[in-house]
C-alpha cells in the first residue's frame, strides 16, 4: 500500500566481515569484487533514481550513472542538508539529471542541478521520497553512505537491502558502518528485516534482506 505513494528503495552496500563500509582513512575503497560489481551495475540499470548522502559525495564522488549502454538516465539524489555539494563534484557534470535535496534553510543553487528544500535542519527523507514519487520515480536505489542508510531505515522507508559482505577484516572504532547515525538505543527498537537468500560470490557473500 505504501508503494501507492512512494519509490520502492533498494539499499545496496558493501562492507567487510566486521561491517565497515571504508577503511578509517576514509579513502575510496572498493570492497565489492568483479562479480558483485557486475550485479550493482544491473541494479543501476534497472533503477529510475539513485542517492546518496553528501558524505559519500565529499568521500568518494562518485558519478552515480547507469552502466555504459544503458538507455536510462536514472535521476542523481544528493542529501546535502547545507548545500556542500562541490562545484566539481561529478555529480554535476551533466551527465544525467541531478537533484539535490537541502534543508529548507539552505540557500544554495547549483548548474546542472536542481534543488529542493525539505524539513528543518536535516533533510527530511519522509518528504523527499513523496517528492521523489511525485516526479515519476518508482524504485530508488540507495547507496550510501552510513548515516543516510540509517536515517532510511529509521524512518521505515526501505524495502530490500542487498548487503555484500567482501572476504576482508578492516577493523578501526571510527571506519563507517553499514548503518551509523544515531542508532538504535534498544534490541527492542531495532529493525528487523526478513532474510531471504545468501549467495557466495567471487571475494564475499551477498545477503538479500526485505523490510
Ligand atoms: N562500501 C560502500 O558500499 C559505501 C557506499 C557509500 C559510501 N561509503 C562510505 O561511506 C562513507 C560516507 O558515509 P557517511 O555516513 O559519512 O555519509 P552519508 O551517509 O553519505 O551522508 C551523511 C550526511 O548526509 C546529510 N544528511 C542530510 N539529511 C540527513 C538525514 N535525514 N539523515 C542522515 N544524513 C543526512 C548529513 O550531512 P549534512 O547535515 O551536512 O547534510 C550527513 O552527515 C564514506 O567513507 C564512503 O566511502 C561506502
Amino acid at each position: 500500500l505504501r508503494h501507492a505513494v512512494r519509490p520502492k528503495v533498494t539499499v545496496n552496500c558493501a562492507a567487510s566481515i566486521d561491517g565497515k563500509i571504508a577503511p578509517t582513512s576514509r579513502v575510496q575503497t572498493r570492497l565489492s569484487s568483479p562479480a558483485d560489481l557486475e550485479r550493482v551495475r544491473a541494479l543501476r540499470a534497472e533503477c529510475d533514481a539513485i542517492l546518496v548522502g553528501i558524505g559519500t559525495v565529499l568521500a568518494d564522488d562518485p558519478g552515480l550513472l547507469a552502466p555504459q549502454g544503458s538507455e536510462r538516465k536514472p535521476l542523481r539524489v544528493v542529501v546535502d542538508s547545507r548545500g556542500r555539494t562541490p562545484r566539481s563534484a561529478k555529480v554535476l557534470d551533466g551527465g544525467a539529471p541531478t537533484l539535490v535535496a537541502t534543508s529548507v534553510e539552505c540557500q544554495a543553487n547549483f548548474a546542472n542541478a536542481e534543488v529542493v528544500r525539505l524539513g528543518r535542519g536535516k533533510v527530511d527523507l519522509i518528504k523527499l521520497m513523496d517528492e521523489l514519487h511525485d516526479r515519476g520515480v518508482k524504485s530508488l536505489l540507495v547507496e550510501g553512505g552510513g548515516a543516510i542508510i540509517f536515517s532510511m531505515v529509521a524512518a521505515k522507508l526501505v524495502d530490500d537491502l542487498f548487503l555484500f559482505i567482501a572476504d576482508v577484516v578492516l577493523g578501526g572504532r571510527d571506519a563507517p558502518t553499514v548503518a551509523d547515525g544515531s542508532g538504535f538505543p534498544r534490541l527492542e527498537d531495532a529493525a528487523r528485516p526478513m532474510f531471504v537468500s545468501s549467495t557466495r560470490l567471487d571475494g564475499g557473500t551477498l545477503m538479500h534482506y526485505r523490510f
